[in-house]
């Protein structure tokens, strides 16, 4: 990710945080100073299958819900990169996998159909619910040591291309649980009217994405987002770069 970049998504992150949080002073070109622990939660304990990226240190610190893109079926694993370095400036991640990779229908189809939309942003209620009962337990677990919070109430989410389909679709549904929302590429079938509520956002788009063979149709992806969105919001081009290279590099050459 390139420079401006992270200073823009510390910066939206920073929205959401506020006193009795932890808040990072560091530079934001660099990795954070925070050791990083990764917990997996699987689909038999909570509604989705679960990756926990968050720092070691004892501490409270806000939350960043995120899902990956094709509607949340490009598992959350290969955006470790990107997740773990923003866990590392003091976040605790919550990453989330609409259903295990394998279950993917080799040809996938643009999907409109405003029912799935629905069914998925209802799963992913329940879990941000499930994770706020139980999380901090389950990293009390994971480290042998309670106190560390993740602090649901300060609160943001994020995702990345049609993945964002379901998070907005979230915010139109409650306008208050998301402090802020950072778009990745955002793209959705379904954002129709512009949003009457305030949301601070970040919209994040790449200049590659647009052109052919296009990845985002232009009056789906970023650029309408920011239309449609209430200030504050800022939307980003980036020159040169492309829809998938916030990927981790592995999955980012297989594409
Ligand atoms: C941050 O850490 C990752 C490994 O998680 C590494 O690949 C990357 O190069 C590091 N970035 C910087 C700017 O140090
Ligand atoms: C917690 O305890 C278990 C079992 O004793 C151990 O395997 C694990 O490494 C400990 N975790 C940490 C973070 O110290
Ligand atoms: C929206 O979310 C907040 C925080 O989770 C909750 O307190 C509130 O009841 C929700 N509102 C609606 C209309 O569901």
């Amino acid at each position: 990710m390139d420079r401006l970049m992270w200073v823009l998504v510390l910066t939206t992150l920073m929205w959401t945080t506020a006193q009795g949080i932890y808040v990072d002073n560091g530079n934001p070109y660099d990795n954070g100073t925070l050791e990083v622990m990764t917990l997996t939660i699987s689909q038999h304990d909570a509604p989705l299958l679960t990756k926990v990226y968050y720092p070691k240190k004892i501490d409270t610190y806000a939350v960043l819900f995120f899902t990956g893109g094709l509607l949340g079926y490009i598992p959350v694993e290969s955006y470790s990169i990107v997740l773990k370095a923003i866990a590392s400036h003091g976040f605790v991640v919550v990453g989330v996998d609409y259903l295990p990779f394998s279950t993917v229908p080799s040809t996938y189809e643009r999907d409109r159909d405003q029912r799935k939309v629905g069914d998925q942003t209802k799963k992913y209620l329940e879990e941000l619910q499930w994770v706020t009962q139980h999380l901090e337990e389950r990293i009390a677990r994971q480290l042998n040591q309670t106190g560390l919070v993740p602090a649901f109430d300060h609160l943001g989410i994020s995702c990345h291309s049609a993945g964002c389909d379901p998070i907005a679709d979230m915010t139109f549904q409650n306008h208050t649980f998301s402090k802020a929302a950072l778009f990745l590429e955002p793209f959705s079938y379904h954002f129709k009217t512009p949003v009457t509520f305030r949301m601070p956002a970040l919209m994040y788009g790449t200049e590659l994405s647009t052109q052919k063979p296009e990845c985002i149709y232009v009056g789906e992806g970023y650029n309408h987002f920011y239309d449609f969105w209430q200030c504050p919001k800022i939307v980003m081009n980036v020159k040169s770069h492309g829809h998938c290279e916030i990927l981790d590099p592995p999955t980012f050459e297989g594409k």
